[in-house]
């Protein structure tokens, strides 16, 4: 104990009378002194070697050498220019350019879903996802399209199995009926999602695309509600010139049900291909819940009422950055990809 206590004495000289003049011999003295086998962790290592009773002595004795040699390695470090970093080491140009950190860009469709998400999520609406493989029951049964309904034949369906039948989903209505099946109203929420239909792939068409739904159930909710909050959804993402209307439509899940059209951005309504020359793009349907899906679910159709929507977020994304051909969001072309380098 007492040899050792000598030797670190000694060490305490020595290291007192250490010289480091560059920023070389100062990092020579840190890894001779404090580096992972330097001479701190060994005098540091006879610990073990100390009869308990000395153990808390020679603990402070050791903290107090371990601070002694931090603090020459400090003096040192800024006698020889303050350390690596600092605005004195003149081997160091600070004119020089930063070195470039490529930053990616968000994929059309993703920063076109989060818009959308953001508008309604102020209006009080939560998000609901759920899966893209289904059973028949959450895509169709439950949406009031019983097997054999025509309007089956609106969406086509890729199978996955036939009996019992899963399929890939056709829109993100299956998710609203998950909601209404584990939660009871006041419902509001917005689903956003991959869907699959079997259609040709073409400029116009592809066999999967993403989708937003909405459905707000409560009581009292009215068809004035839906338009209100469609009309503040368009003016939020496309401003205050756009024009909507609302046109008499069909789904088996709604009913009154509606399409809305805006006005064509692409051409400001003169006529062009997007818009059939009619000067306006549908761009959703919607329409009041059917009280035979509210029951489907134990929802009381006299006491609660809703709405529900869908759009297609291509369709948005088409309208909002003129993209004309569906098949650009799936080829991974850079070129196409780099044009949205900063949108959110
Ligand atoms: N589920 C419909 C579709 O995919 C869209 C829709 C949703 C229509 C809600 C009305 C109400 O075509």
């Amino acid at each position: 104990m007492e040899a050792l206590l000598q030797q670190i004495e000694k060490y305490k000289q020595e290291i007192a009378a250490a010289e480091a003049n560059t920023p070389e011999a100062v990092e020579a003295f840190r890894i001779q002194y404090l580096g992972t086998k330097g001479l701190l962790k060994t005098v540091m290592g006879e610990m073990k070697n100390v009869p308990n009773e000395h153990k808390k002595a020679f603990g402070q004795v050791l903290n107090e050498f371990k601070q002694f040699v931090e603090t020459k390695f400090e003096t040192l470090q800024q006698a020889a220019g303050g350390g690596a970093n600092s605005a004195s080491d003149k081997s160091f140009d600070w004119s020089l350019p930063g070195s470039f950190v490529p930053v990616g860009t968000r994929h059309p469709l993703t920063a076109v879903r989060n818009q959308i998400v953001s508008i309604f999520k102020t209006l009080g609406f939560a998000i609901a996802e759920g899966p893209e493989i289904e059973d028949d029951w959450h895509n169709f049964g439950a949406m009031n399209l019983p097997e054999d309904h025509p309007a089956r034949d609106m969406q086509d369906t890729f199978y996955i199995s036939q009996n019992p039948a899963w399929l890939l989903r056709t829109h993100t209505s299956s998710t609203q009926a998950r909601v209404m099946e584990s939660q009871k109203p006041p419902i509001r929420v917005i689903c956003p999602g991959r869907v699959y239909r079997n259609e040709t792939i073409s400029a116009r068409a592809h066999c999967f695309f993403h989708q937003i739904e909405g459905l707000y159930i409560d009581e009292n909710v009215s068809f004035a509600d839906l338009k209100q909050t469609l009309y503040f959804f368009v003016q939020e993402m496309f401003g205050k010139d756009v024009k909507v209307r609302f046109r008499p439509s069909y789904f088996p899940f709604t009913e009154p049900s509606a399409e809305m059209d805006i006005s064509c951005l692409i051409c400001d309504s003169k006529g062009c291909n997007v818009c059939k020359h009619t000067g306006w793009v549908e761009i959703l349907g919607s329409g009041m819940v059917h009280p035979k899906v509210l029951e489907n679910f134990g929802i009381d159709s006299n006491k609660y009422t809703g709405f529900a929507f869908g759009m297609g977020v291509e369709r948005i994304c088409q309208l909002k950055y003129q993209v004309n051909d569906l098949r650009l969001y799936s080829q991974n072309d850079v070129r196409f990809l780099k044009q949205f380098t900063g949108v959110v």
